[in-house]
């Protein structure tokens, strides 16, 4: 290990510090200065050179900010003389935009994977990036890892769960209620959604596949960001009469007063990965993101685990 550092940079400290004592490294302290007007500087005080570099920056709100401070700290780590870097961005900003749905739009997705070109990213490692379509810009190696296993096993350990149905709230998720149902043992299907692309309105169909009535809830989806389709899921599954409504994502993109709000809209409870660090980030990544680095750096891993 002593050719690795982890650097955790400043939107995923603990996450990368949990993945330093994973791999028993040693963690370099990534300084960042925002100015009065905005700009973020960084400095890395620290002899990189012939070090593999593993940068941990997840790219949620404020995205453009996150995003550009990746690119200083790659492009950093270079300049002191690293011999690879390999960047962790567990949650992937500007993966929705990932196709033209309206005419004189532009997949931002492919910008972000050329810059990460431009910079010498070659390996890059992320969690459930919101589409394979997303993926497909990317001629650099990206590791798409997926926390749904260790998101269902969360919910099978800690929620006292009644005959419960896995839902997406969207017909795109179906494969991951899919996984997800798998492991808790349980019916799974998709509500039907539609997204009106100029006003951004969802509006969800009250029919659904299954009679929910008294069967316990998992809703599972990708990321929550205005908490809109959640909000809206949930008035339809309580008019089908269900039990108790779980919220689990693997992004929480809200901030903590959007997430009070769905907490106080008749959840039992909501539940994230630390892609994120909200209140609700309980399911730590920092196993399956060390499982994944070991098969990029070709290093043989040991994770012992950590306290
Ligand atoms: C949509 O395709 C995604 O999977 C999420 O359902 C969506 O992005 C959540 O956004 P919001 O919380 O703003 O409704």
């Amino acid at each position: 290990m002593k050719d690795i550092v982890v650097l955790a940079g400043p939107s995923s400290l603990n996450l990368g510090n949990h993945i330093s004592a994973r791999l028993k490294s040693v963690s370099i302290p990534v300084d960042l200065r925002i100015f009065s007007d905005g700009e973020s500087k960084i400095r890395i005080d620290a002899n990189l050179l012939d070090k593999k570099c593993i940068i941990v920056q997840s790219t949620y709100p404020p995205v453009d900010s996150h995003l550009l401070q990746t690119l200083m700290i790659v492009s950093c780590c270079y300049d002191l003389g690293a011999s690879e870097v390999v960047t962790v961005m567990p949650y992937m900003g500007y993966a929705r935009q990932d196709r033209k749905f309206l005419e004189g739009e532009f997949p931002t997705i492919s910008l972000i994977a050329r810059m990460l070109e431009c910079i010498d990213v070659r390996n890059l490692i992320t969690v459930d990036i919101h589409s394979i379509k997303a993926l497909s810009y990317f001629k650099l190696n990206v590791l798409n890892i997926s926390s749904i296993n260790s998101l269902a096993n969360y919910a099978k350990t800690q929620f006292n769960l009644i005959n419960p149905v896995v839902i997406s709230p969207d017909m795109g998720g179906i494969s991951r209620a899919k996984d997800f149902s798998k492991i808790i043992q349980s019916d799974f299907f998709g509500l039907k959604k539609m997204r009106d692309r100029v006003s951004g309105n969802i509006v969800v169909d009250e029919n659904l596949e299954f009679d929910v009535k008294d069967r316990d809830i998992v809703i599972i989806d990708d990321m929550i960001s205005s908490g809109g389709t959640i909000l809206k899921s949930l008035d339809v599954l309580k008019k089908n009469r269900c039990g108790k409504i779980y919220v689990m994502c693997v992004h929480a993109l809200s901030d903590e007063n959007s997430i009070n709000t769905l907490k106080n809209a008749g959840l039992t409870d909501i539940v994230s990965t630390n892609s994120v660090p909200r209140s609700c980030s309980k399911v730590d990544l920092s196993l399956d993101i060390t499982n994944a680095l070991s098969s990029i750096t070709g290093d043989c891993i040991k994770d012992d685990g950590f306290n």
